[in-house]
This record gives C-alpha cells, structure tokens and sequence, in this order.
C-alpha cells in the first residue's frame, strides 16, 4: 500500500561496481562438463561469467561500496544504514554488512544482510525506501554481493552455465521532488516454490556433516524446467501489473532493468511490456546470474555508459527462490 503522507521520495544518488578479473567463458566450461557455447547462448543468452578466487563475497561488497564512495564523494561516517543483500553471506554470522561497515569506516551505520534469493537487491531497496520516506534516514548503502562459484557445482552442467560473481552498490537519499525516485513497489512471497530451488545444507534443518558435503548438499540445485515455467509468468506479470496500477504505457518507459538470470526471461518479460529489445537493460552475456548484483550492475553500467537520464522512467524487476518476484518503478534522479 503506498503511504499518501510520506515526507520524501527515495532517490539513487550513487553507484558502484566491482567485478573480478578472472573470465570463466562457455568454451572454457566445455572443457569441465558436457556442454557447448552454442547451447548455452541460445538457451540462456550468457556467454561468459566472472569468477572472484582471491576471498570471500565482502571482499568484494567493500571494493563496490569504495568505488561508490569514490565516485560520489560520500563520506562514510554519514552513512545510516548498510544493507547487503546476499545469498553468500561470508558466514551466517557476524552480517556480511559488519564486515563491510568496518572496512569502509561506517562508524555510525547500523546494518544486515537480506536474503530473498535472487529478488533480495528488490527487496532491500523497497525496505530502504520505507525508511527515507518517513524521514528516518538520510544515507542508505545497498550492496548486492553475490559469490554465486562458493554455492556452485562444477560438475552439474544443469547449473555451473548459469552463475557467476559480481558485486554492485547504490546510495538511496531523500528528496522533496516527489516526481523523482522509487514511485512504486509490488513484492510477493510464496513458499509453495522452495522445492524447486534450493541448497540444502549448511543450515539448521542439514547442518554440515562429511555426509552432507558427500551428497553435494551445499550446492544449488535447481529444476530449471520449474523455475523457468514460473519466472516467465512471474517476471511479465508483475511487471504488466506495476505498469497498469500507475497508468505508463510501453512508450512512458525509458528501461526495464529485469534481474539477469535467463535472457528468454526477460525477452518474454520485455515483450508483455511490449517494449522494443532496446529498453531491456543487459549484461547477462558478460556476468551470467550473479543473484544480488544483477539489477544494480546494470544500473551502474548503462548510467556510467550514458545512456540513463534524469527523468527517466524505469521499472526493475525479479524473480528468485522461495519463490520471491516483484516489480519496483521508479524515475531516474542522476544528471
Ligand atoms: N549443456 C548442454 N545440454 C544441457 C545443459 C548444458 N549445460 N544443461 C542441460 N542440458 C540438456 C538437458 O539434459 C536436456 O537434455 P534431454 O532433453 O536429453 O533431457 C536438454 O538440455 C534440455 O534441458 P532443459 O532443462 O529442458 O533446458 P531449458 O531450455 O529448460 O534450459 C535452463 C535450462 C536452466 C537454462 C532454464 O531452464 C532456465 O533458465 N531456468 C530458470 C533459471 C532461472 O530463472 N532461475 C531463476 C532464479 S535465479
């Protein structure tokens, strides 16, 4: 339900991105299991995936949120609130948002990591957003991080295609321009998918035995067929939904910024929007799925590029385990 009596709108002032050096392209994965470059481009659209070796997933959170740092002139001690949606927190516990706050001197910060799979960067920047509307904040850092190669099986050609490590932060600020910044929101939880993407182990219900890393329980494993079927419904629905509840057509919208997990996908979503291929934000082909980072490091890359103005409107879109999907709309507020 959107709040009629909000102060400020919530609006991305900020970007940054760290993405690893080390390439694992398809012919490289041809080598390690039975697979080809032509099917996994023509299936999923991705052609190579960063691979993060030299440490763990807030190496590379702290290397994002620096580069934003840098590039807005933040300075840390001003940051409210650290959050880092993840999937492949460091460990359960301390937060990766801890290791991170201390990295980049964010004395005054509190902060957490959240976990709604592949829709956790939505779902941060929706709980962001509710915060600075009232005023409680002013200076929010959401840092998708996504180590996706310390989860994945490289034996399963199901999905060792599909997944690659990235990371990529926003600053979310208010403004009194309310026709600036995140406009809307629509998120959606149902249980009734988590048998179709999942891993295993590693938590309370398996915790880690020698019998548990034998059965290869602290990998993903997905029924792609399943998810697929779901994501295509999931991701267009919403995202016809968000577009119809505040009255835009094809022709009001500059970007659709779809989580990259499947370019089918988000070909699928782009054409119930029916809106041209080229409004459809991409870097599936360079990163493969890298969970949380996917919709931020589209945003920093096209805005970098220049291709992203003030003014424009923008409706960000996912779908993860759980299931978890939702549509974010939004109006662009960086020069
Ligand atoms: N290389 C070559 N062949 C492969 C392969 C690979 N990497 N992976 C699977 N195959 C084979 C299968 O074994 C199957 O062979 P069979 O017909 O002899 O049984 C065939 O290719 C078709 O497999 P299928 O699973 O039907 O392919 P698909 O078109 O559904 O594509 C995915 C598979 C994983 C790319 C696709 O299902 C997908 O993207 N799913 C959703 C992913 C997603 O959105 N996740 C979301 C949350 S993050």
């Amino acid at each position: 339900m959107e709040n009629k009596e909000k102060k400020y709108n919530a609006v991305i002032t900020g970007l940054g991105m760290f993405k690893p050096e080390k390439i694992l392209d398809n012919h490289q994965l041809e080598q390690m299991v039975d697979t080809n470059d032509e099917w996994i481009v023509s299936r999923t659209g991705i052609k190579e995936r960063r691979i993060y070796d030299q440490g763990p997933t807030s190496e590379m959170a702290i290397k994002a949120a620096e580069d934003l740092i840098a590039t807005t002139n933040l300075d840390p001690k001003e940051i409210d609130l650290i959050i880092v949606p993840t999937v492949t927190p460091d460990m359960l516990f301390p937060s990766t948002a801890a290791i991170v706050q201390e990295a980049i001197g964010a004395v005054n910060a509190w902060g957490f990591d959240l976990n709604a799979a592949c829709s956790s960067f939505l779902f941060a920047l929706q709980t962001a957003r509710s915060m600075i509307e009232v005023g409680q904040y002013k200076k929010i850092v959401i840092i998708g991080a996504d180590k996706m190669s310390s989860i994945t099986d490289y034996t399963d050609r199901n999905t060792c295609i599909l997944f690659g490590d990235l990371a990529a932060a926003v600053l979310l600020e208010p403004t009194t321009d309310k026709s600036l910044g995140i406009q809307d929101s629509l998120l959606h939880i149902d249980g009734s998918g988590k048998d179709s993407l999942y891993m295993l182990g590693g938590g309370s219900l398996n915790p880690p035995t020698h019998e548990t890393v034998d059965k290869k329980m602290h990998y993903i494993y997905q029924d792609g067929k399943t998810v697929f079927k779901f994501a295509v419904k999931g991701m267009a629905d919403i995202s016809v939904e968000i577009m119809e509840k505040n009255g835009l057509k094809s022709e009001d919208i500059a970007y659709l910024v779809p989580h990259q997990a499947n370019k089918r996908i988000m070909d699928a979503t782009a054409q119930r929007m029916k809106l041209e291929p080229e409004k459809v934000m991409l870097n599936i082909h360079k990163y493969g799925n890298t969970t949380s980072a996917t919709i931020p490091s589209c945003l920093t890359e096209y805005y970098r590029a220049g291709k992203v103005k003030k003014g424009d409107k923008l409706i960000l879109s996912a779908f993860g385990a759980g299931f978890t999907w939702g549509a974010i709309y939004l109006t662009w507020g960086m020069d």
